[in-house]
């Protein structure tokens, strides 16, 4: 059931890959809502095809961005103004991609090559869309803006490695540009930290499955799905949270806050016993 939330709104999703794709839930979602969208990834991840099922959902345009190539992300938001016959209100960043956590490199042991490629696809790509947004003036008053991060931003989780780095980034161009698009021109910017979810780019990490369920347990709500998370995000694109700017919303089921649960802690004791049998 929709609530008409985002009637009449204009918007671009970035990073929906397949049907686990958070992006993906958010473009259904939006669409439910009553939101005109363009879908955008990588000419490769267009190649695989799976995005012309969404966009044929959706009645969206895809339009192909890598979000690292200002060039491209110009011609994008042309695009868009010109599909959309002017300015828009939405934008989701749903990317993240790290060479060394695919190549099994640890936080010790990087490649500085591929570091710089984790920053720059995972959160300079977002200033590079901000900055490209802001200088075309290419969204309404009250736009809104939403980037993915995750808790490694604040808290170290060993396997989350060189993207924990860009989510600090990602959530600190978050405030910074927040400040500057807020006050030129009324557009919230704000980062979503999601509990693990189990897409491309989250299994992706060493002891993924084991994070998964860690969370789950120590979380009092339980992990929040993709769909809850689409959820979150069109409320933050709608009217309805106006003056919510610069800001890192957990949504995580309370995660965040937790120390230790009597779920984590029976299980770990469990563990502990079988050891010493
Ligand atoms: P996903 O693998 O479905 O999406 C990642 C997307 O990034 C893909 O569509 C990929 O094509 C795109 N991408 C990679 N390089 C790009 C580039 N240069 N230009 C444009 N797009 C590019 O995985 P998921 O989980 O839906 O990821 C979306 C966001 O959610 C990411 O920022 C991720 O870090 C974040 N997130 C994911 C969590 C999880 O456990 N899955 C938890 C918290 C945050």
């Amino acid at each position: 059931m929709g609530y008409n939330l985002l009637k009449g709104k204009k918007g671009i999703i970035f990073g929906a890959l397949n049907e686990q794709s958070i992006a993906w839930k958010v473009a259904q979602i939006a669409r439910r809502e009553g939101a005109e969208i363009v879908l955008t990834n990588t000419p490769l991840a267009l190649r695989m095809g799976t995005l012309n099922a969404l966009a044929e959902e959706c009645q969206a345009k895809v339009i192909a961005a890598d979000a690292t190539d200002v060039e491209g992300l110009e011609s994008l938001v042309d695009e868009a103004l010109g599909h959309f016959g002017g300015k828009f209100d939405f934008v989701l960043h749903a990317i993240g991609m790290s060479l060394n956590i695919r190549k099994g490199r640890t936080y010790e042991n990087l490649d500085y090559g591929m570091y710089a490629k984790t920053l720059d696809i995972s959160a300079m790509s977002f200033h590079k869309l901000l900055q490209t947004l802001h200088r075309k003036d290419a969204l309404n008053e009250w736009g809104s803006v939403v980037g993915l991060s995750y808790v490694a931003a604040q808290r170290s989780f060993f396997g989350y490695n060189d993207m924990a780095d860009a989510k600090s980034l990602l959530e600190s161009i978050t405030r910074n540009f927040g400040y500057v698009y807020g006050r030129d021109r009324r557009v919230r910017v704000n980062t979503v930290s999601q509990s693990p979810t189990m897409t491309t780019a989250g299994s992706g990490v060493q002891g993924f499955d084991g994070l998964f369920d860690f969370a789950e347990r120590l979380s009092p709500l339980g992990n929040a799905s993709a769909e809850e998370c689409a959820n979150f995000c069109v409320t933050l694109f709608s009217d309805l949270t106006r003056k919510v700017t610069m800001q890192n919303l957990f949504h995580d089921g309370g995660f965040s806050t937790m120390g230790m649960s009597e779920q984590v802690m029976e299980l770990y004791q469990a563990g502990h016993e079988a050891k010493k049998s």
